[in-house]
């Protein structure tokens, strides 16, 4: 065996092991292993010095070309190897542009403060102004300037919920409080009268609340739209058309306006308002009851007894007002079965509108 046979042998197993090594840390290994200062390759190369002058000349030879064949074999395997590491990090990190984003739900106005801001609309295309009354009110303002008599059953507990005493924690008996969460936003008629001289053209939209317990028809706290008129030679043929004009924007110009006679102790008189129903056109169905009508509020002319206690004159002045559910309102428009689904807060229902 010549040297030249042993660098051979080193070369080959060299190479192969190059080949073999999966990571950069194999490959530096097999450099130290080779080439480093105790590497096997290294020894022998160390050996030339003890060589014969003849023999020198042919190992040179052969010893430079097998280191820089095994220090070529390391470089292009490093290059392999960092080439490869780069791109499985590359692929780690990869974004997928064709993913579909993540979407943000976008809100929207609540229906009811959409078919408010549709009432209030119409009645400014009118000429009305908006008044806003307190939600807390005297019961001065919710019944006795309204002309409601002291007996009158409106004033019930079961109607009305009074603000706790403030002299005590034990719930308020009837009449022991004057302060309310307002059953109405008639009230506020009452507040703009005190302020503001004839002519008068107001609407005034807000929450009302009721010891009511929620169910299809009935929710504990409402949201009302209230008008006001008051002017010189105002009459209740002005009502009915102020009321007309309302129903045939809001809900169409083919449906019908009819007034009941009712009660209301602060107009006289008084009516409910009733619009033919959307769905037979007058002539009966489940969504009416069969009656043809759907009733949508309640007016009258204001009470000479109202005018007293707000000082404004009986003789010269005359006024209508009216008062709306705006719960119904939409009921009515969208035919929505329940009136819970309002306060429910759920999407499905709500982006409907
Ligand atoms: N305030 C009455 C109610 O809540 C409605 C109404 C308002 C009636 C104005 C007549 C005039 O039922």
């Amino acid at each position: 065996m010549t040297i030249a046979d042993d660098l051979r042998a080193l070369e080959a197993e060299a190479l192969a092991a190059v080949d073999a090594s999966g990571t950069l840390g194999e490959l530096e290994e097999v450099r130290i292993a080779f080439l480093g200062k105790k590497g096997s390759l290294t020894a022998v190369l160390r050996g030339l010095g003890g060589l014969s002058a003849e023999e020198r000349p042919e190992a040179g030879k052969v010893s430079n070309e097998v280191r820089r064949a095994v220090e070529s074999a390391l470089d292009s395997r490093q290059a392999e190897l960092a080439g490869a590491a780069r791109a499985a990090r590359i692929s780690a990190e990869a974004v997928d542009v064709t993913l579909p984003g993540r979407r943000r739900p976008v809100g929207r106005q609540h229906v009811i403060s959409q078919i408010l801001g549709e009432i209030v609309e119409i009645f400014m295309g009118l000429g009305y102004m908006v008044a806003e009354g307190p939600e807390v009110e005297l019961d001065y303002y919710n019944f006795t300037a309204l002309n409601h008599p002291p007996d009158h059953p409106a004033r019930a507990l079961q109607d009305t919920f009074y603000v706790r005493d403030l002299s005590g924690d034990r719930a308020v008996v009837e009449g022991e409080s004057d302060v309310l969460l307002r059953t109405h936003t008639s009230p506020t008629q009452v507040h703009v009268m005190e302020s503001q001289k004839p002519p008068i053209y107001v609407l005034a939209p807000g929450k009302v609340f009721r010891r009511d317990v929620a169910d299809p028809s009935h929710l504990p706290q409402f949201t009302q739209v209230e008008g006001l008129v008051v002017d010189e030679g105002i009459t209740f043929g002005d009502l009915k058309g102020t009321l007309e004009h309302f129903v045939h924007q809001m809900f169409g110009p083919e449906r019908r306006v009819r007034l009941r006679p009712h009660f209301f102790p602060f107009t006289e008189p008084s009516a409910e308002v009733d619009v033919s129903c959307g769905i037979c056109g007058g002539s009966g169905c489940r969504t009416c009851g069969g009656e043809g009508w759907l009733e949508i509020l309640g007016c009258g002319m204001v009470d000479p007894n109202v005018f007293d206690f707000v000082g404004i004159d009986p003789e010269k002045y005359t006024g209508f007002a009216f008062g709306m559910g705006v719960e119904r309102i939409a009921m009515l428009k969208y035919g929505v079965p329940d009136l819970r689904l309002y306060v429910e807060g759920d999407t499905r229902f709500l982006h409907q509108f």
